[in-house]
C-alpha cells in the first residue's frame, strides 16, 4: 500500500515537473527578431520568419551581414533553391517544434542550397580564394550573402549556370546518397518513383550516369521530361501501377512511399533494394503520416527478408558535392529548373512548392527583380530602391518559367 502510494505521488511530481519545463521553454522560446543591427555593423538583405505559419510569414528584411569563422567563406549568393524541409520548417508542425523551437523559430534564416562567389576567406580556408564560383549547403541561403564552412562548399563547374548550381544542394545529395544507399552498380535495372520533383530528376540523371537502366514514374505531364532527363522507359502513375508489371529491378528508389511492402518486394528482383527516400510531394497532403508509419514498418519488415529496405538520412559533405559537381561538368547531369523568383517573390514560390507538383526545383535569383513587365532583371539599383523604400517587400505574386 506504501509503495502505491510512492508510486502514484512520483508519478504525480513527474508530471507536474515536466509540465511546468514545457510551460517555461514554450514561453522562453524566442529568437534575434526582435535585436537590433548595431551601429556601424554591416547589413544585408535576406529572407527571413520570425513566427511559424503560412509561407506570408516569410519577410524579406535587412539583417546583419555574418562574417566568417576561421572555416568559413563569406559568399555572395547568386542563386538559392527550395527544398522540401523548407517548408516543413515555416510551417511548424509539432514534432519539428522540439528541435526547431517550440513557440517561435529558433532559426529565422530561410532555404539551404545556394551557389555564389567567395568574397573572403577565414584564417583556415586554403582550399578556396575570394573570386571562386562555388555552390553548397547552408541553412539561411535565401540571402545576399552567407558563411558557410568550408567542407560544404564545392567548386561550381564552368559549365552550369549559378540558378543551376544553386540547385543541387539537398536535392543532389539525396538521390545520391539513396542510390549508394541501394548499393547501385552498372547494369542493373533501377525504378524511380517519383521521378520529376527535385530529388527524382537528380536520381534519374544520377543512375544514368551509373550505367543502369532506368525506369521513371511520374504523372502525364512530366513523362517527355523524364524522357529528356534520360530514363529509359517511363511510367504514368496516372495510367499505370507500376507495382503491377512482370518487370523485376535491382533498385528501387523510392521518393513516395506510396505502394505496401508486398506491392514492392513484388517488383524487386531476390537480393533487391527499395531505398526509402520520401514521402512525395511537398505539399501535406493526405496519407503523409501514414507514408512515415510505411517507412519505418517497411525497414523493420524487411530484416525477416532477402530483399532489403534501407532508410538513410542526406548529409552535407564536400566529397559528395564534388561528385555531383564532377558529374555536371561532365555533363552528366543537368540540374531542371521549373522556374525562377526574385527574392521577394519567395512566399509565392513557397506557396507553389506546397502544392506538391513543381517540376524539377524551384530557384529564387538573389540579386535579381521583377520588371513592370513580369520579368525578372538583374539590376541592383533596382533592388537597392525597392528594397531601401520598405522594410518588408511584399510579393508581386507572378512566376515566370525558367531557362529551359
Ligand atoms: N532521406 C532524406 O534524408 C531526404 C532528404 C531530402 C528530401 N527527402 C525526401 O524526398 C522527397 C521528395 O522531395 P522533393 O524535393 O523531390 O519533392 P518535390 O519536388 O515536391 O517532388 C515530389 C514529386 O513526387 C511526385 N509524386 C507525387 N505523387 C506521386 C505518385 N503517386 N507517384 C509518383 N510520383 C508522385 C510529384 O510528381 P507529379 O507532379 O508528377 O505528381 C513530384 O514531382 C520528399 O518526400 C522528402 O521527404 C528525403
Amino acid at each position: 500500500m506504501k509503495w502505491k502510494r510512492i508510486l502514484k505521488w512520483s508519478a504525480l511530481a513527474v508530471l507536474v515537473i515536466l509540465v511546468a519545463w514545457f510551460e517555461v521553454a514554450y514561453w522562453t522560446s524566442t529568437n534575434d527578431c526582435a535585436r537590433s543591427i548595431p551601429s556601424g555593423g554591416e547589413r544585408m538583405k535576406a529572407i527571413r520568419f520570425c513566427e511559424y505559419g503560412p509561407p506570408d510569414v516569410l519577410r524579406l528584411e535587412e539583417v546583419e551581414k555574418p562574417v566568417p569563422k576561421d572555416n568559413e567563406l563569406l559568399i555572395r549568393i547568386h542563386a538559392a533553391s527550395l527544398n522540401f524541409i523548407d517548408g516543413g520548417l515555416v510551417s511548424g508542425p509539432s514534432v519539428l517544434r522540439l528541435m526547431s523551437g517550440l513557440r517561435k523559430p529558433k532559426f529565422t534564416g530561410f532555404g539551404r542550397d545556394f551557389a555564389g562567389v567567395v568574397e573572403a576567406t577565414g584564417r583556415d580556408v586554403t582550399e578556396f580564394k575570394p573570386g571562386d564560383e562555388v555552390f553548397g549547403v547552408k541553412w539561411g541561403a535565401i540571402a545576399e550573402y552567407v558563411c558557410a564552412r568550408k567542407d560544404r562548399v564545392a567548386l561550381k563547374p564552368a559549365n552550369v549556370t549559378f540558378e543551376q548550381a544553386g540547385a543541387v544542394g539537398l536535392s543532389g545529395l539525396t538521390a545520391l546518397q539513396g542510390l549508394r544507399a541501394g548499393k547501385i552498380k552498372a547494369g542493373q535495372k533501377v525504378l524511380v518513383n517519383g521521378a520529376s520533383g527535385g530529388v527524382g530528376t537528380f536520381a534519374v540523371q544520377i543512375a544514368k550516369a551509373f550505367d543502369t537502366e532506368v525506369t521513371a514514374v511520374c504523372s502525364t505531364r512530366n513523362v517527355e521530361m523524364a524522357r529528356k532527363l534520360g530514363a529509359d522507359h517511363v511510367i504514368d502513375y496516372t495510367k499505370e501501377d507500376c507495382t503491377k508489371r512482370e518487370e523485376r529491378y535491382d533498385l528501387l528508389f523510392d521518393n513516395v512511399n506510396n505502394h505496401s511492402f508486398s506491392e514492392r518486394r513484388r517488383i524487386l528482383k531476390p537480393g533487391g533494394i527499395c531505398v526509402l527516400a520520401g514521402l512525395g510531394s511537398a505539399g501535406v497532403h493526405q496519407g503523409q503520416m501514414w507514408r512515415i508509419a510505411r517507412i519505418f514498418g517497411a525497414s523493420f519488415l524487411s530484416r525477416f527478408v532477402d530483399q532489403k529496405f534501407e532508410r538513410y538520412t542526406t548529409t552535407s559533405n564536400q566529397a559528395d558535392l564534388k561528385f555531383l559537381s564532377d558529374l555536371m561538368a561532365r555533363g552528366k547531369i543537368t540540374p531542371f529548373v521549373e522556374k525562377t523568383y526574385a527574392m521577394a517573390e519567395t512566399p509565392d514560390a513557397l506557396r507553389y512548392f506546397a502544392e506538391g507538383h513543381a517540376r524539377g526545383k524551384l530557384v529564387i535569383k538573389i540579386d535579381a527583380v521583377v520588371t513592370s513587365a513580369g520579368e525578372l532583371t538583374p539590376d541592383e539599383d533596382v533592388l537597392a530602391t525597392s528594397l531601401s523604400s520598405a522594410e518588408t517587400v511584399g510579393s508581386v505574386g507572378r512566376t515566370r518559367e525558367a531557362n529551359r
